[in-house]
């Protein structure tokens, strides 16, 4: 989609392939085949976007508020009619179960009309005057030029949805390029963005980000990069940027949410958050729990129960009933978990449930290791899979000490009862992540509540309200009273 155009490509294609089988005996499927973009396609969406945004003075970043949110609405509603398409498409693509490819699909349209409210609200706050000694001013937000948007493939709707709606309501200019997994989902929708926007505020392009963004970040005509993914390939694009320090960065990166288990944690309720916080979409979520903190005192207890729980689990094709675990979308995936469980192995862990580790076709059993330590693949990488490390502590400075020596600052997961303990401890984990979660599992939602992270979790902040802010900027006319 260029320039209020949906082209028809010629060139040469890659193929979708779901890890998921169709046939009985097991054999990867293909779901179709998407446009390699280069260098040329990414030039003409540039293009398109610059003209849309025409130095701030084009149609789109000039509009009325009111028509704005009409494009807006038009576009939701269009969305909501392909509901089945997509979260079918959800499903083969990456490999989500079918309550949660709904609950994908529900939550981005909710998160679009919260958006929309939200934006009315922001508007009429700016039709306030203050005054302040004798200057009035009136303040409001703009938009910042255009904006190169990059979405994962866990959340392939969701959250590049949580970048490209703020985005694109706050009157800026678009251009979009979809996971590599999680791609073919957004051809339903390309149609309702073509019919909703005037041309050019929104560009969609498919093909290797190298391909494509790499080229349209060394023009230095990108005013914002949104990305939610890994740190390698936010970084590698922010290099590309010849005046790097004028980008505004919209960040969600990695992260290593622990869970810290207390003595008197409610045990029964404790593995339950952890057994959701670990493994929900196999542990492919960078709000999972990737680390577990035990105290000595309860380790015994919990490793056994958990590993039980663990082993109880329902493997599935996304669309069977009661599933918990389903395919890895990523057909190298139990090959770097291998490597994982074995470096772990060597160095002195054990895999603590009887069916950990074991591989089928794309599937791999989660694995409890313990005792896990520092030296580990396993602690120091994000992993994005469905291994739980287990630590022990007998001080809480332990876990408290790792938090603060870790690159990574979204979350944390804190479980206990006495409320004169947690109380000061919730204060201390509080100045070492953005999110502390009390007897619950690590979460974005619900998405109106900040998402964020310290360090080298995220840069700004997304949430229906603050993406609106990470997207805008603050202008204002001031005139004295004279
Ligand atoms: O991958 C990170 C997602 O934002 C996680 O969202 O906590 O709702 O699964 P979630």
């Amino acid at each position: 989609l260029v320039h209020g155009e949906l082209r028809k490509w010629s060139g040469d294609t890659s193929p979708v392939v779901s890890t998921i089988s169709s046939t009985e005996k097991y054999a990867p499927t293909t779901l179709g085949s998407v446009p390699d973009m280069g260098e040329p396609e990414a030039m003409e969406a540039l293009d398109a976007a610059l003209a849309a945004y025409d130095k701030g003075q084009g149609l789109w970043p000039t509009m009325k508020v009111k028509d704005r949110i009409e494009c807006m609405e038009s576009f939701v509603k269009k969305m909501e009619e392909k509901r089945e398409e997509v979260v079918k498409l959800l499903m083969w693509e990456i490999g989500k179960s079918k309550p949660d490819s709904y609950k994908e699909f529900d939550r981005t349209v909710e998160y679009i009309y919260d958006t929309i409210e939200d934006y009315k609200q922001l508007d009429r706050d700016s039709a306030k005057f203050q005054k302040h000694d004798s200057v009035y001013a009136h303040i409001r937000r703009g938009p910042l030029g255009v904006v190169l948007c990059l979405g994962p493939y866990n959340y392939p709707l969701n959250e590049t949805f949580a970048l490209l709606i703020p985005a694109i309501i706050m009157g800026n200019t678009t251009i979009f390029k979809p996971a590599k997994h999680g791609v073919l989902l957004i051809t339903p929708l390309l149609e309702a963005f073509q019919s909703s926007f005037p041309k050019g505020v929104v560009n969609i392009l498919f093909g290797r980000g190298r391909a494509v963004a790499a080229p349209i970040m060394k023009t230095g005509k990108v005013d914002v990069l949104a990305l939610i993914g890994n740190s390698v390939s936010a970084n590698a694009l922010q290099d590309q940027h010849p005046k790097s320090n004028r980008l505004r960065l919209v960040l969600g990166l990695e992260a290593k949410n622990p869970a810290i288990v207390l003595p008197d944690a409610e045990l029964d309720l404790t593995i339950n958050e952890c057994i959701s916080g670990t493994l929900s979409f196999n542990g492919q979520r960078c709000t999972a729990l990737k680390v577990v903190y035990v105290h000595d005192e309860v380790k015994d207890k919990f490793l056994k129960r958990f590993a039980e729980k663990v082993d109880g689990l329902k493997f599935g094709n996304p669309w069977d009933d009661g599933v918990n675990l389903t395919p890895l979308p990523e057909p190298d995936k139990p090959a770097y978990i291998q490597e994982l469980l074995d470096d772990a192995l060597t160095k002195g862990a054990k895999i603590v449930n009887k069916k950990g580790g074991k591989h089928f076709d794309n599937y791999i059993w989660p694995a409890v290791l313990y005792p896990v330590t520092k030296d580990m693949r396993v602690y120091q990488e994000e992993q994005f899979g469905p291994i739980i490390p287990v630590l022990s502590f007998q001080d809480i400075e332990e876990p408290l000490d790792d938090m603060a020596e870790s690159n990574y600052g979204q979350q944390v997961s804190l479980f206990g009862k006495d409320v004169y303990t947690l109380s000061p401890l919730i204060d201390s984990l509080a100045n070492l992540v953005c999110r502390v979660n009390l007897n619950s599992s690590c979460q974005r939602g619900p998405d109106v509540y900040p998402f964020t992270g310290r360090k080298d979790s995220a840069q700004s902040t997304l949430s229906v309200h603050d993406a609106l802010r990470s997207f805008s900027i603050r202008t204002f006319v001031a005139f004295k009273d004279n």
